[in-house]
C-alpha cells in the first residue's frame, strides 16, 4: 500500500506529497474517488453552495469534489488544494470541462488566500494527515468567510475499529481522534454550530468480491462498516461577527 511498501516516508509534508504522489501514480486517485463518493456526495449535496459562491476543496485528490462544487457555485469557483503534485496533474487533466474548478499546490496549514475568501468548503479523508492539526484548523477558520459553512467527512475515527491500522498501512502519521475530540478541535478552532453525524454507504457488496478484502475479515464486516458505523462528518460555521 503507497510507499508503505518501500523505504519509509521522509516526515511531514514531503512523507505526504511522496505517499499520495505515489497513490496518483497506481490509480488510487479514481480508486478513491469511487470509495468516497457516495458518502461525499452526500455531503457536498448538503453545502447550501448558491450560484457565484466561492468554494474550497481540501485535500482534493482527483479533483471530483472540486469539480462538482464548480458545477454548483459557477460563475463563482471551486478550488482544490493538495501538496501531491502528481494528484493535482489528474486533477487538472479531468477538469477541461470545468474551467471554474482551480487547484494549487499547497500544504493545509499554510493556505495562499487572503481572509474571508470562501463560503463553502468540503474536506474528505485529508484533515487526520495534517501534521499540525490545530493550525489547519486556524487557518480553514481564517480562509472561511463570517457565516461560512465546513463539511469535513473522515473514515478515519476511533469509532471505527476498522481504520485502526492504517498509519502502519500507509506509512504516515495520521490523527486517530473520536467524533467527541472532532467536534472539540473545531470548536477550539472558533467554529460555532459544530455538529457530527455519520453518512452511511447504501452500496451491496457484490457476490464475487473474496474476504478477507483490506481491512475487512467478513463481507459483513465491510456491511457493519458501510451501513453502520459509516462515515464521520463534522459540520461547523465561522460565526458571522468573527
Ligand atoms: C486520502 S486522499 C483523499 C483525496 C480526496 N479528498 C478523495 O476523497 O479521494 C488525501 C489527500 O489529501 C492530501 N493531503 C494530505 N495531507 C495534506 C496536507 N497537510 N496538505 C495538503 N494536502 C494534504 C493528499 O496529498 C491526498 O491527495
Amino acid at each position: 500500500m503507497g510507499s508503505g511498501e518501500g523505504d519509509p516516508a521522509p516526515e511531514g509534508e514531503a512523507g505526504i506529497a511522496r505517499v499520495f504522489d505515489d497513490w496518483a501514480g497506481s490509480g488510487r486517485g479514481e480508486g478513491m474517488e469511487a470509495g468516497h463518493w457516495p458518502t461525499a456526495r452526500q455531503a457536498l449535496d448538503d453545502l447550501p453552495v448558491r450560484p457565484g459562491e466561492r468554494c474550497l476543496d481540501l485535500g482534493c485528490g482527483n479533483g471530483y469534489a472540486a469539480r462538482y462544487l464548480a458545477t454548483r457555485c459557477a460563475p463563482g469557483v471551486a478550488v482544490g488544494v493538495d501538496l501531491s503534485e502528481r494528484m493535482l496533474g489528474l486533477a487538472l487533466a479531468r477538469s477541461k470541462e470545468a474551467p471554474n474548478a482551480l487547484f494549487v499546490r499547497a500544504a493545509f496549514d499554510l493556505l495562499p488566500f487572503p481572509g474571508a475568501s470562501f463560503h463553502h468548503a468540503f474536506s474528505m479523508e485529508a484533515l487526520y494527515y495534517a501534521p499540525d492539526l490545530e493550525r489547519a484548523l486556524a487557518e480553514l477558520h481564517r480562509v472561511m468567510a463570517p457565516g461560512g459553512q465546513v463539511a469535513c467527512v473522515v473514515d478515519f475515527f476511533y469509532e471505527n475499529r476498522y481504520c485502526h491500522r492504517w498509519p502502519e498501512k500507509v506509512g504516515l502519521p495520521m490523527h486517530l481522534l473520536r467524533e467527541a475530540e472532532w467536534v472539540e478541535r473545531f470548536q477550539g478552532a472558533g467554529f460555532q454550530a459544530v455538529r457530527a453525524d455519520r453518512l452511511t454507504d447504501p452500496r451491496d457488496v457484490p457476490a464475487d468480491w473474496a474476504f478477507p478484502r483490506g481491512d475487512f475479515p467478513t463481507r459483513e464486516d465491510l456491511l457493519r462498516w458501510r451501513r453502520e458505523i459509516g462515515s464521520l462528518r463534522i459540520r461547523a460555521e465561522r460565526p458571522k461577527g468573527a
